[in-house]
């Protein structure tokens, strides 16, 4: 192997991102700010670097970008795989787990049941406590909690529900194959009670998995509270196979009414487009948000993976990042609502120079124009474009004069692009090599990103966080080349900014 193609098997280790140290994983679970620290946990392979022996792994980060592994927190055993789920924390000990000096946490897991166990093909919800914050488990001896006899039962997020109709705490799961987010109530996290059900409607390609529920201010307006239910569905996504949408509207304590459907039933593939997508990229799954985050900001982390290709990633003995954290908050747009987002960590201790690299006012040329000082493979770019005559414009990341990775605007097609055919490895996976893309408006005439690059993935926040992108990348470790580029025409680069990350 030459130097540029080598590849060790920490070559991709992300820098901003929370990977395993050496094994699987999967969905975020659990997730809660606890005590002065966030628990993410996740569902992982403690055992290997493919999916199975699906168990809850544990890592645990002040600052939400860097991230201590810890014991896996929640086993598989002979009867049940342990399936993606919540946290809680029951701190008027409601479930009576807790002790006279310690609340519980509480978890609120899938029980997926194996062959020869006493619900052999069920999925049911089940429970298990923490007295130690979040470090050891406990299961209920009375597990499940909950069960509809259903195979494709799960996924279950629990919400404090504080309204009109009273304080108890609801449940949001899915029966997977109907399409259909299901709501459950419950004085005691023991016993549920049904309430309500949701779906099928917008996006219905794959099943629908791991959903959540939560209310968000309209342009940070506390008197005007919309309530968001995210729900995601694999395949079917607006670019192949994993993805998450949302819809907005509101929650009375009992149903779910969504002001943002279009279509109702199964899904119309030409409109595709139209529904509400948390990502429009490759990689960005089973999304969902943090409990009891500090000032209420809610927090969102998914998965960077795309289950066509999970178990085939090039990475080695890890598999699978998570993505940054990120802060969703509402805006009205249109006489409806948009989710926006943007990186949630503090990056500032993080850089190495602010920024390291700054153009302004340039008009480019059809062709491609290395950035000479610019190179990095972690790093955040920030980039101002008004569009010339060029039909296709932006920028060349993780490039070494013959690869990279474009991400860039259509204006005559008011799309965005990312083209990872050139991306590095790409072969380990039919459909990984791919161009994608999303619909997108100009701000004042120009097209805004965001752009954080990292030894394995892009994630792109365009139009003010209104559209995002996520996608993983397997360049050599020596792609590190940022250049402008232009296709058929000019374009004005008003600005770039390049920050480096240690
Ligand atoms: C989503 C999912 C969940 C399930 C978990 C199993 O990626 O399929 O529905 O709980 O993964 O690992």
């Amino acid at each position: 192997m030459t130097a540029a193609t080598a590849t060790t098997a920490e070559t991709f280790r992300p820098a901003l991102h929370y990977a395993a140290r050496n094994t699987w994983l999967n969905d975020p679970n659990g997730l809660i700010f606890h005590e002065g620290v966030y628990h993410l946990y996740y569902q992982n392979n403690p055992l290997g670097s493919v999916w199975g022996n699906m168990s809850w792994g544990h890592a645990t980060s002040p600052d939400l970008l860097t991230w201590t592994e810890h014991p896996v927190a929640i086993s598989c055993d002979e009867d049940e795989d342990i399936f993606s789920g919540s946290i809680v924390y029951d701190r008027d000990n409601t479930s009576g787990f807790g002790t006279a000096s310690a609340a519980p946490l509480v978890a609120i897991y899938t029980s997926a049941f194996k062959p020869g166990s006493a619900h052999e093909g069920i999925q049911a919800q089940s429970l298990a406590y923490s007295l130690d914050g979040g470090y050891t488990w406990t299961k209920h001896r009375a597990n499940p909690v909950l069960s509809r006899g259903s195979a494709e039962f799960r996924d279950p997020k629990v919400i404090r529900y504080d309204g009109g109709a009273g304080s108890y705490w609801v449940m949001v799961a899915v029966e997977a194959k109907d399409f259909q987010v299901v709501l459950y109530k419950s004085h005691d996290l023991k016993d549920w009670q049904p309430l309500s059900s949701f779906g099928p409607a917008n996006a219905t390609g794959g099943v629908w998995e791991c959903p959540d529920l939560f209310p968000l201010p309209v342009n940070g307006d506390p008197e005007n509270l919309k309530w968001v239910l995210t729900v995601n569905l694999n395949p079917g996504g607006p670019n192949n196979g994993s993805a998450g949408q949302y819809f907005v509207g509101h929650f009375d304590g009992t149903t779910f009414t969504s002001a943002t459907t279009i279509t109702e039933g199964l899904q119309d593939p030409d409109r595709l487009g139209e529904y509400q997508w948390l990502d429009w990229g490759r990689d960005y799954y089973a999304a969902v948000s943090f409990s009891d985050a500090p000032d209420n900001r809610r927090l969102m982390i998914a998965w960077m993976n795309n289950w066509e290709y999970a178990n085939e990633i090039p990475t080695s003995p890890w598999r699978s990042p998570m993505s940054l954290v990120r802060e969703v908050s509402l805006q009205s747009m249109d006489g409806s609502w948009r989710l926006v987002q943007q990186a949630a960590g503090d990056l500032a201790p993080r850089a190495e120079q602010t920024p390291s690299f700054s153009l302004a006012r340039v008009e480019i040329s059809d062709g491609q124009h290395l950035l000479d000082g610019a190179a990095g493979s972690v790093q955040r770019i920030e980039l101002t474009v008004t569009p010339g005559t060029a039909e296709e414009c932006g920028l060349i990341v993780r490039g070494d004069g013959a690869q990279g990775t474009r991400i860039g605007i259509r204006p005559s097609e008011g799309l965005i692009v990312i083209d990872r055919r050139e991306s590095g490895q790409t072969d380990f996976h039919e459909s990984f090599a791919s161009i994608d893309t999303a619909p997108i408006r100009t701000t004042d005439g120009s097209y805004e990103l965001t752009i954080y690059v990292d030894r394995c993935s892009v994630e792109v926040f365009a139009q003010g966080g209104q559209v995002t992108l996520t996608e993983l990348i397997f360049p050599a470790a020596t792609s590190a080349e940022v250049s402008l580029y232009a296709i058929g025409g000019t374009a004005i680069i008003n600005s770039l900014s390049v920050t480096q990350y240690a």
